[in-house]
């Protein structure tokens, strides 16, 4: 995973702010069903996200090309005694109509994945077919904004300039990261595929221009953390949340 997917290595959103906000989200939605839930998760990889959620009860699929990931998740889910509840199955989001053979999911995690897909809107609409009516998708995808002010604070002022001005936010030819997003542009792109925003989170806005020799401790993270959270909370501030390391998006399915 690269780096830029790592935004807790700068010591401020922690991935388990995200693992907590789909937990509450599928405790949410299980409690109005009144079932566990059936859950994709595409581009899953080694079950950060899978396993939390069959630990709670859920069933999970996993689609994800990499037979290393699903190797490593099979591992996983065996380790913590839920491998009756995670199938992890090689595909993407072509492979969804088969994988699920015509049953409806009723929650959705991309996480990490739309950055590597060829082409976002055909995934998403993927996704929104595999949905139920008023399924739930919690996505997550890297913030474009956020590496141009990290690459400008580092002196990188072209490679700040590229990943400003090019279509796919990359900062240059070897940046490992195929796309990044805008938070208007993941909205529209979540509106012209069948889905309504519900809640948007920046994560790691001030954290990952921190640079990590200023990072002692766990305390450090956390004050971070907050710092954070307190940013955007503030009124008339929600608009920092689209210079977030990480864009976290939670959408219904129309
Ligand atoms: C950055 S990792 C994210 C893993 C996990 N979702 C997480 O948040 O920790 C990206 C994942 O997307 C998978 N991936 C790459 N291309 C994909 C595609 N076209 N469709 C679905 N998954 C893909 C990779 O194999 C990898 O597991």
């Amino acid at each position: 995973m690269p780096d830029e997917q790592r935004p807790q290595r700068r010591g401020a959103a922690r991935p388990s702010a995200v693992v907590s906000a789909v937990a509450q989200l599928a405790d949410e939605c299980a409690t109005r069903l009144g079932r566990p839930l059936e859950v994709l998760d595409l581009g899953g990889g080694t079950g950060g996200v899978a396993v939390p959620l069959a630990e709670a009860g859920h069933r999970v699929v996993v689609v994800d090309p990499s037979p290393d990931a699903l190797a490593a998740l099979a591992r996983r889910a065996r380790e913590a005694g839920i491998s009756e509840r995670v199938r992890g199955v090689q595909g993407d989001g072509d492979s969804l109509d088969a994988v699920l053979a015509g049953h409806e999911v009723d929650l959705a995690c991309c996480h990490g994945t739309l950055e590597f897909v060829d082409d976002p809107e055909a995934t998403l609409r993927a996704i929104a077919a595999a949905l139920a009516p008023g399924g739930m998708l919690s996505l997550l995808v890297s913030g474009r904004l956020a590496v141009v002010f990290a690459k400008a604070l580092a002196g990188e002022f072209a490679q700040a300039r590229s990943a400003l001005t090019d279509p796919s936010g990359r900062w240059g030819s070897t940046d490992p990261l195929p796309r990044r997003f805008d938070l208007e542009e993941v909205e529209s792109l979540l509106t012209r595929t069948g889905f309504t925003t519900v809640h948007t989170r920046g994560l790691a806005i001030l954290g990952h221009l921190v640079p990590d020799s200023l990072i002692d401790s766990d305390s450090d993270r956390a004050a971070l953390a907050e710092l954070d959270e307190l940013l955007v909370a503030g009124e008339g501030r929600e608009f920092l949340r689209t210079l977030g390391s990480g864009l976290h998006v939670i959408a219904r399915r129309d």
